[in-house]
């Protein structure tokens, strides 16, 4: 039920700090470490190559846990979006294996590679919020989300908690490969619940952005470098689904190689800075769209700012600062989305599960 939310979709946006601390409390082995089972760790060990099957927000969630496998537990791994991977798939490695990701457990794109892979005998792992849901059953193994029930279409925690769930599982494989982290995820994700927790209390600052930069316009951008071009991804998706705004996500060195010809004068361009390595070049890339007329947001991380940030989200570590850029993004979507009197929960054309493929 919703309450006293006059939308699902805000709802699940506060709820996601909960979420964090209930993933913690679920995946909590005896020593107060984050474990997944043993089994699938061995399986992990046993691949030469991942490879990562999802769609739409669950697809960027897939691109960050991509990131994380190959950093932390140094496993090549691959991420393609389900439609394009069953008709269109890639030379495979001598031993895959594949991670579904998908909250409902029932998209059907995602199932036809399910499918397809186990009747090429390869195993399967998913990682979904609905214990018992088709792909968790045609699965070998499953992950849970813990993220409670998702109503709203748009999804919000339910790509918080895969994030979480795919650090904890990389985490897990590196520990098991012997490979050094220096990253004590229960700290860390701790540390991510408050940071949401402050985010969810500067609405306000959210509205504002949203009435600032999104009330009329036709179209808005999202750019970022490294992980950032991923969470701008999913912002541009959660703009255009529920506002209808046509958004697009780009990665900012990209920009000059063709897109930067659609910026016109008062085009909003919101930018994500919360990388080190990457925090001179997207400002950088931030000049070239304003010298063009665009009208930047900067959304930075603390310890990156500059003075013309338009909002600084609380420092946490740079390999988890999707899962706290991304609430602001998702909050200036539901806004963006209110102020254009767009149906927030049930936006047109669109159902929360795809079971058709
Ligand atoms: O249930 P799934 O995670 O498999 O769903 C995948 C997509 O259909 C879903 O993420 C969709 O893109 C959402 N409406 C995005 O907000």
């Amino acid at each position: 039920e919703k309450g006293t939310y006059p939308h699902y979709m805000l709802k699940e946006i506060d709820e996601q700090p909960l979420v964090m601390r209930k993933i913690i409390q679920a995946y909590q082995n005896e020593q107060e470490q984050l474990a997944v089972d043993s089994e699938i760790v061995e399986a992990l060990k046993a691949a030469d190559r991942l490879y990562i099957i999802a769609c739409g927000t669950s697809y960027h969630a897939g691109l960050v846990g991509k990131q994380y496998l190959e950093s932390l537990a140094k496993i090549p791994t691959e991420v393609h979006v389900a439609s394009e991977f069953v008709y269109n798939m890639p030379l495979l490695s001598k031993n895959p294996l594949f991670i579904f990701i998908s909250q409902s457990g029932e998209t059907a794109d995602s199932r036809a590679v399910l499918v397809k892979v186990k009747e090429m005998g390869y195993q399967a792992l998913t990682i979904t919020n609905v214990q018992g849901s088709t792909l968790s059953r045609e699965a070998d193994y499953t992950l849970l989300l813990h993220a409670g029930p998702e109503i709203a279409v748009a999804s919000t925690k339910a790509y918080t908690a895969q994030v979480s769930v795919l650090a904890i599982l990389a985490h897990a494989a590196a520990e098991a490969l012997g490979m050094k982290t220096n990253l004590n995820l229960v700290h860390e994700l701790g540390i991510i619940a408050n940071a949401m927790e402050m985010l969810c209390d500067a609405k306000d600052e959210f509205e504002q952005i949203a009435r600032d930069y999104l009330t009329t316009t036709r179209n808005c951008f999202f750019i970022g470098r490294a992980i950032d071009y991923y969470v701008g991804l999913e912002g541009a998706l959660k703009l255009k689904e529920i506002s209808y705004i046509q958004a697009e996500g780009f990665a900012g060195g990209e920009l000059k190689h063709g897109t930067i010809a659609l910026i016109e004068d008062g085009t909003p361009v919101m930018a994500l800075a919360t990388q080190e390595k990457v925090n001179l070049s997207i400002r950088g890339n931030v000049k070239e769209v304003a010298a063009r007329g665009a009208n930047p947001c900067i959304i930075s991380m603390k310890g990156l700012e500059s003075e013309d940030d338009r909002f600084v989200i609380p420092a946490v570590h740079e390999l988890l600062t999707p899962l706290v850029s991304v609430v602001p993004l998702q909050l200036i979507a539901y806004y963006a989305a209110l102020h254009r009197d767009c149906d927030v929960d049930k936006p047109r054309n669109l159902a929360k599960s795809v079971t058709v493929e």
